[in-house]
């Protein structure tokens, strides 16, 4: 059973049930309908949000900023230079303040203790847009992307692929386990998600008829597989570790072979992006000169394939964002 969102912060899929979480989808179905409908929705005209990113974004900032104005809306971006959080003012008095002019809050960071303490002070619901431990609202995207292809989300066989222990792995993880997903994590051993994480999944899992598999053995979870998915080998925050992670997931690279152990020919390809699939940025043409590498995480071959729907996915987060803004504001 859903129940009213109102006042409700978002920090970790742990923070809804699987009622919340249908209410969200069907809501960001109903939004996606409108917005190609022309149907204006300005429900919340008037109001203001504050969004503050310690990292940089493309997706998150700017779905929040266009979901923002389409519900009447007023977003204010806040890069990490403009402020004086945690630098000149602690998180504390900085929600304080925020709470005090401000509707709602969404966080991009590093330190996950950061969102937890803007929502315990702000007094107004706190969004988090990704930190190093969890990326919440990119799975309710994911989730009704996978619903439009597939027609359900209950049971199918989802597998991550990489570092297995990243922000994006940790939420497809209580995700999956909340809405009863068929989980699986395909990582080398040291790349595993914490103990304490997979315990709380399978508890999930049990009680909502889901499963969850943590292997580094290709068959076990690629096997039937319906939606392989995977992320940067080294995510934000940790650009000190390319020649490690390089050498750890050299061989967990999503390329058309794994696509064929899945025995699946319609198997779908996910990504939350941005993705390392060619050598055309800065990055990837360093990661070409000092490892020999065209690609990193997945082949150009595969996502420019008719298996890919990521571009469907990162519109998603749009009418997911606006869902979570529209219903707990
Ligand atoms: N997927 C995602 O969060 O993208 P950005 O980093 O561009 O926001
Ligand atoms: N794991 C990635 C996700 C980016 C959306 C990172 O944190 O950089």
């Amino acid at each position: 059973m859903a129940q009213s969102l109102k006042g409700r912060s978002f920090l970790t899929l742990g923070d809804f049930t699987a009622g919340d979480i249908r209410l969200l989808l069907t809501t960001a179905n109903e939004y996606k309908r409108m917005k190609y409908a022309g149907t204006p929705h300005r429900i919340h005209e008037g109001k203001n949000i504050a969004l503050l990113f310690e990292k940089t974004s493309t997706r998150t900032r700017c779905a929040f900023t266009v979901a923002a104005n389409d519900l009447g809306i007023a977003p204010e971006y806040l890069g990490k230079d403009d402020i004086q959080l945690g630098k000149k003012e602690t998180v504390e008095d900085t929600a304080k303040v925020l709470g005090r002019m401000f509707d709602g809050i969404e966080f991009r960071g590093f330190a996950h203790k950061t969102v937890e303490d803007l929502a315990k002070h702000a007094g107004v619901p706190v969004w988090n847009g990704l930190t190093d431990k969890f990326h919440p609202t990119q799975i309710l995207a994911d989730f009704m992307t996978i619903e439009e292809h597939l027609g359900r989300l209950h049971g199918v066989k989802l597998v991550f692929v990489g570092d297995g222990r990243n922000n994006m792995a940790n939420s497809l993880l209580l995700g999956s386990a909340i809405m009863g997903l068929d989980f699986r994590i395909l990582a080398p051993r040291e790349l595993f998600p914490e103990e304490g994480l997979v315990h709380h999944a399978h508890e999930l899992a049990h009680q909502n008829h889901g499963r969850i598999t943590i292997t580094d053995n290709f068959e076990e979870a690629l096997r039937g597989a319906d939606v392989i998915y995977t992320d940067v080998w080294v995510s934000m925050g940790e650009e000190d570790k390319f020649a490690e992670r390089i050498n750890q997931l050299r061989h967990f690279q999503v390329n058309r072979d794994m696509l064929n152990l899945t025995g699946n020919p319609e198997v779908k390809f996910m990504h939350c992006l941005p993705a390392f699939h060619d050598a055309l940025t800065t990055t990837g043409q360093h990661i070409r000169d000092d490892f020999g590498l065209e690609s990193m995480e997945v082949t150009d071959g595969v996502f420019r394939s008719p298996n890919s729907i990521v571009f469907d996915q990162a519109e998603n987060r749009m009418h997911t964002i606006k869902a979570v803004i529209a219903l707990t504001l």
